[in-house]
């Protein structure tokens, strides 16, 4: 796919299914999430990788969440298979640096670009993809299963598999209701 192509149809798609992206492909991806632009190059950024029994894991860090903020038992199983709407599942960690002259919000926005750059690497080589966050990233008890500092976020959950139909062309927005020209 032509990198212009890419950037100016790329979508999010949801209705996922296998195969997950080769090994080779998931190193792409990864790689170009380390690609993000980085001001003061302190590589902000971590990622956690759930495939095959971990997406189970993670389910169940999830239900815990879910648990622990006594949600109804239809809730709980919901979370718990949540993970499981994707054979890949890639939590992008902003590994924040407080009180560094490089604002916290500039490296939260590093690991934001490195969600972009994995989605468009996975649409590149012929995968489908959708950034979501929702409540478990942002509870505790996700972040501490995470072993994350406070300081740290979880900017998203990547889910990445391949399309399970034909993915909709969605129509381009105006570029004059979004540019002025100084
Ligand atoms: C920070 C962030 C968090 C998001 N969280 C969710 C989410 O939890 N669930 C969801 O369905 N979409 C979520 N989205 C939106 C999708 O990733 C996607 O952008 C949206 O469905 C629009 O589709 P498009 O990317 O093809 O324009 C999120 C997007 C961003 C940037």
């Amino acid at each position: 796919m032509q990198a212009l192509d890419l950037l100016l149809n790329r979508s999010s798609f949801n209705q996922l299914g296998g195969p997950a992206p080769s090994d080779e492909a998931l190193n792409n991806i990864l790689k170009a999430g380390l690609r993000a632009p980085d001001h003061g190059n302190l590589s902000p950024f971590k990622f956690i990788v759930f495939k095959d029994e971990a997406l189970n894991d993670l389910g169940e860090i999830f239900a815990e969440a879910a648990e622990q903020e006594n949600a109804p038992a239809e809730k709980v199983e919901k979370a718990k298979n949540m993970p499981l709407r994707a054979p890949l599942v890639i939590a992008v960690i902003a590994s924040v640096t407080q009180a560094h002259k490089i604002p916290e919000i500039e490296q939260i926005i590093t690991a934001g670009c490195c969600v972009h750059g994995m989605q468009m690497a996975a649409v590149a080589q012929g995968y489908q993809g959708i950034w979501r966050t929702g409540e478990f990233a942002y509870h505790p008890h996700v972040k501490s299963q995470f072993k994350l500092k406070s300081a740290d976020q979880i900017v998203g959950y990547l889910y990445i598999g391949t399309a399970k139909s034909q993915v909709p062309v969605k129509p381009n927005k105006n570029i004059s209701d979004f540019v002025q020209y100084w």
